[in-house]
């Protein structure tokens, strides 16, 4: 397939894509229908987008495709947000929802009342989480409030212990937890924290586990999961052990790049948290209900939370909602605590809303009734195995991920340190083909992220690996030509 040189206006608007942290591709310029400058201030979209290319509108879904507004199907590789694991049209979901909002479509659970729904779905979530004991189950909304609820929890924790100094939370470099004022701290994503005057100053950033692009000339995966956990241990150290309350960390990285923890990793930061009575919260938000084929994150890598967040999968993201599990220990503290205060002031009018708790409670019961664990696992292989025959392509530089969740990283020179120049936008351009090949795929720079529907087809999983086959061979034509132009000028 060939393409014009680069103009001039096109080499700017690509410019503009590359910095964009989530770049829109420009396809969306050739809809029938389009809602250039619409009235809608869009989550992670930049100005120009709006004004100059307008969106991408989704009009209808089914399985694991979406429809546009113009009836273009699209294979939704990203399952919407990292979430909608039961694909888009599950009858069972939606009859749940219409039965409660027929039934009691609302009542909160303040002040001692609550209804029988939400009481079932934190049984049931007790219970589905077996890597440790947990003893209650805290709703919220999202993600982001997930987090943001944990830090909470700490801090009431702590102070109820009479250790009010113990509150700094550290995270790490590429993280993602949210966007709520702490969740957005605690995340490692330089762009999130600038002109928000963030991060919090309460929170710490240590490194990031991506062996690839981090680990030192002939360092091993134990070796650099060894220096990690020692970053780890000198950074509580200058802190003061006294004043670092907890550590929080995705099983896998997920919105950050796709990022496998590497091997013994969890284990030797487990050891450093333990040595220093440091709380570890686990933001199970993606990695939750199957996606790693186990039922959760911590499941694969042998992780004992002393807290866990949760939301996505929770509903298959047909309405929001996600919970917070919490140990034991810091349930007996809260209570006791409550009882001297009168009360545990901290909740959401939405905490535990009954139509969020019957659809996530079906939730539930269809990751069971259909064996999802046992189906990603099964059908990891056929993904993995089959996303890196594209492995040699002479501008990727890595292919990462686990079950049915995967990142291919662009550079040059197969080198971590030779990114393409930004101005190319290489990542935004392959994911412009992959749209018109009827694809949608996630991209953030030069990092390609793929996170289906746990529910894909072989058949499915066949047509993803050849759409991003011909965009790949587009993309790989279009860096010849780039650098061509940039040899002859
Ligand atoms: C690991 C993780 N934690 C937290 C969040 C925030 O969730 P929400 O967007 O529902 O607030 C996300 C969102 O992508 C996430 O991936």
């Amino acid at each position: 397939m060939k393409h014009a040189a680069i103009s001039a206006p096109r080499a700017s608007k690509l410019t503009r894509y590359a910095s964009a942290s989530n770049a829109s591709v420009d396809s969306t310029t050739e809809s029938k229908k389009c809602f250039k400058g619409h009235g809608m201030l869009a989550p992670f979209t930049s100005g120009w987008q709006t004004t100059e290319l307008g969106p991408l509108v989704i009009d209808k879904s089914e399985g694991c495709y979406v429809y546009d507004i113009d009836g273009n199907k699209y294979l939704d590789s990203l399952a919407g947000l990292w979430c909608n694991a039961l694909g888009g049209n599950e009858a069972r979901l939606v009859a749940a929802a219409t039965a409660q909002l027929n039934k009691l479509p609302f009542y909160h659970s303040f002040w001692n009342k609550t209804t029988k729904v939400s009481l079932d779905l934190a049984e049931e979530l007790l219970q589905t989480f077996t890597a440790r004991k947990m003893a209650k189950a805290f709703f919220v909304n999202s993600g982001s409030e997930a987090n943001d609820t944990q830090v909470k929890l700490v801090w009431y924790y702590n102070n109820a212990l009479g250790r009010p100094k113990k509150k700094k939370i550290i995270a790490r470099m590429n993280s993602y937890h949210g966007t709520t004022l702490v969740a957005a701290s605690l995340s490692g994503l330089p762009p999130m924290h600038q002109q928000f005057d963030l991060p919090a100053p309460f929170t710490l950033h240590t490194d990031c586990p991506h062996y690839w692009r981090y680990h030192l000339p002939g360092e091993t995966e134990e070796e650099f999961a060894t220096r990690l956990a020692d970053n780890l241990e000198n950074l509580i150290l200058k802190e003061g052990p006294e004043t670092i309350a907890a550590f929080i960390a995705e099983p896998v990285i997920g919105a950050g790049g796709v990022i496998p923890p590497p091997a013994t990793y969890f284990d030797k930061v487990q050891a450093v948290l333990k040595k220093y009575d440091i709380l570890f919260i686990v933001d199970e938000v993606i990695c939750a209900f199957g996606r790693l084929g186990e039922m959760f994150g911590s499941d694969k890598y042998n992780l004992k939370p002393d807290m866990v967040s949760m939301a996505k999968a929770l509903s298959s993201a047909y309405i929001p909602i996600g919970a917070i599990l919490i140990s034991p220990e810091i349930s007996e503290v809260i209570y006791s605590e409550s009882n001297k205060l009168g009360s545990f002031f901290h909740g959401f009018t939405y905490s535990g809303h009954p139509v969020s708790c019957a659809v996530a409670l079906e939730s539930l019961k269809l990751y069971k009734e259909r064996n999802i664990v046992e189906r990603v696992r099964n059908l990891a292989p056929k993904f993995q195995d089959g996303m890196r025959i594209f492995a040699d392509s002479p501008i990727i530089g890595e292919i990462r991920g686990t079950g049915l969740i995967l990142a291919v990283e662009f550079t040059d020179n197969k080198s971590p340190n030779n990114p393409f120049p930004s101005e190319w936008g290489i990542g935004t351009y392959f994911a412009t083909q992959c749209q018109k090949y009827g694809m949608i795929v996630r991209e953030a720079v030069d990092n390609v992220m793929l996170c289906p529907p746990l529910i894909i087809s072989e058949e499915e999983i066949d047509e993803l690996i050849s759409t991003f086959g011909k965009a790949l061979k587009d993309t790989e034509d279009r860096v010849k030509e780039l650098k061509a132009q940039k040899q002859s000028n």
